[in-house]
């Protein structure tokens, strides 16, 4: 027996990903639109008590369909594992869409018509989950709760709310010059006074005693995404700790139009 997610053909998920915004809401310049939009990841059956907004998917999400499974998945995934959430958890990004370019993200971030569809996912998760706190993964994802939570309708909210770091923000500040390791520590220490805030308000699907990060992670602080995240008959390799999918091309153009899927090594049965 194989679990999987079963989609989103009902209401009032169906209506959701039946109107999807194009390029007349997210400019291809921007965004890397051609992919199509990635919804979500995580239960869409009312048991969510954890609502979670990341940024925007990535090359592995491109390909699966679902979104956090690749390096920042599965970095968060660890955190939710250490409340003792293993199931009951539902996910959106802030952009549909891959961002394309470095200031896209933010150029983006007050766009009312983007918002508009990310509060009509926003408004239906929280009225057929009972959530108890809404993660913002960065800072474009904490803008985005705070433009919703300024809403009318985002006033029936009344749970907890953290914003962390981003789970790649350490690699983010390494790219730019900064030391790898002090962001790490930086991050996890982040990450540590937020498991304070949240452990024990929300109710674990398996109760774990409150454990902290150290200063670096260790490989049994992330967490493998279930097979019930994806859709049917996904490979189990396009879960796994290994980065299968990379953006390939000798020009911009030829980048932006290829991702190679390559099987990790460990991982054939060949
Ligand atoms: N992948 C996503 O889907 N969202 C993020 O925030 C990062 C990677």
């Amino acid at each position: 027996m194989h679990d999987f997610d079963p989609g989103y053909g009902q209401a009032p998920y169906a209506a959701l990903v039946a109107n999807y915004p194009g390029t007349e809401t997210y400019p291809a310049a921007d965004f890397r639109t051609e992919w199509g939009p990635i919804f979500h990841r995580g239960r869409l059956d009312g048991t969510a008590r954890i609502l979670v907004i990341g940024q925007d998917p990535a090359e592995h999400e491109d390909i699966a369909r679902r979104i956090l499974i690749g390096t920042a998945g599965r970095r968060f995934q660890g955190f939710l594992n250490k409340l003792g959430v293993t199931t009951s958890y539902t996910m959106i990004n802030t952009y549909l869409y891959s961002v394309y370019g470095q200031q896209a993200g933010t150029a983006h971030a007050h766009d009312p018509a983007i918002a508009a569809y990310r509060h009509s996912w926003l408004d239906t998760l929280t009225a057929h989950n009972s959530i108890q706190a809404v993660i913002a993964l960065g800072g474009l994802a904490d803008t985005a709760y705070q433009t919703w939570h300024a809403t009318a309708a985002a006033t029936a909210y009344t749970g907890a709310y953290q914003h962390i770091l981003h789970p790649t923000y350490p690699d983010s500040a390494a790219a730019q010059g900064q030391d790898r390791a002090t962001a790490m520590a930086k991050m996890l220490a982040n990450w540590n006074t937020a498991l304070d805030a949240l452990h024990g308000v929300i109710t674990p699907d398996q109760a774990v005693p409150l454990a902290h990060y150290g200063a670096d992670l260790n490989p049994a602080d992330l967490g493998a995404i279930p097979e019930a995240d994806l859709p049917p008959g996904l490979p189990a390799w396009m879960r796994s700790d290994e980065p299968w999918a990379s953006r390939q091309g000798a020009t911009a153009a030829d980048k932006r139009a290829t991702i190679t899927v390559q099987i990790p090594a460990d991982q054939r049965p060949f």
